[in-house]
């Protein structure tokens, strides 16, 4: 299989889900503070992804035939030594927390008379860290250098280079930074009408020569622990992705389009005002 090149009508509506996809998360910044529940935060994403006539893709993503063992939720809640997948609960954010609210949106642009099993859905996938009241340095510069390694990936996205060029500029970023564990059970992932599709990006050190091209649209979410980078899954759920050793994780996503250039960001938020939404690299 290879990677597929969009069409400019597929950029054109992959703008625009990602462009939703950083609203639903610029709006539920108000609503992230000390003693709100998780699943009070996947309720007010979920109505506003509605109101904007869109779905929220993670709502049982992954079922089986019978419709079993599907995310339950319509967004990811990841709380402190929480990886990844957190499911959103009746667990209240506390002084201190950090968590990382992972976003994707899915919009049909087809006729509203459109059979369901007809519809093309495009994709928009997006994720940040909030810091809940008074944080530890710690814990702060966690998020930040995650941040960090993301914004020096992107940098290195355009036609010509390898996949293998976001790992190890990850990886180098990283280990500049201090004594940081950087997971290595999930990755990016090219993305469109499917939501998670080839290629799979690496956020470590690896040897993917592939090239980009123009019209490629994947993610890069780095996933960062305090302490080792392993991950266990949780036995009753089978979603929700802790630490190994129970020391904090940061991550932080953005969808990518690759242009002539350089790259576009798709899930650019207006805080981000240091990052240009087209980057000439
Ligand atoms: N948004 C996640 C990603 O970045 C995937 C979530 S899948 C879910 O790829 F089922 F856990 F929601
Ligand atoms: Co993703
Ligand atoms: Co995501």
């Amino acid at each position: 299989m290879s990677i597929a090149i969009k069409t400019p009508y597929e950029i054109e509506k992959m703008r625009i889900a990602g462009k939703l996809a950083a609203d639903v998360l610029e709006m539920i910044e108000a609503h992230v503070k000390v003693g709100v529940t998780t699943a009070e935060l996947d309720r007010i994403c979920a109505d506003y992804t509605a109101e904007h006539n869109a779905l929220s893709a993670p709502l049982n993503y992954g079922a089986d035939n019978n419709g079993d063992g599907g995310f339950p939720k319509s967004i990811c809640t990841s709380v402190n030594h929480v990886v990844c997948h957190g499911i959103p609960s009746e667990q209240t954010l506390q002084d201190g927390d950090i968590v990382n609210i992972d976003i994707t949106v899915k919009i049909s642009f087809d006729d509203p008379d459109t059979a369901e099993s007809e519809k093309t859905y495009f994709h928009g996938d997006t994720s940040k860290m909030f810091l809940i009241g008074d944080v530890t340095p710690e814990n702060r510069r966690l998020c930040r250098i995650t941040q960090e390694s993301l914004y020096a990936a992107i940098k290195k996205v355009k036609p010509g280079n390898t996949f293998a060029d976001i790992g190890t500029t990850i990886q180098k970023y990283i280990k500049k930074a201090g004594r940081y564990g950087i997971v290595k059970d999930f990755c990016g992932h090219g993305i469109g009408t499917v939501f998670h599709e080839e290629p799979q990006i690496l956020h470590y050190k690896n040897a993917d020569n592939r090239k980009m091209k123009a019209g490629m649209i994947f993610t890069i979410e780095p996933m960062i622990n305090l302490g080792k980078g392993g991950t266990v899954l949780d036995k009753d759920d089978g979603w929700t992705a802790y630490t190994v050793d129970g020391k904090n994780s940061a991550q932080w996503e953005h969808t990518i389009l690759v242009t002539d250039t350089g790259c576009e960001i798709l899930t650019l938020r207006s805080e981000e005002k240091d990052i240009k939404r087209i980057m000439h690299n």
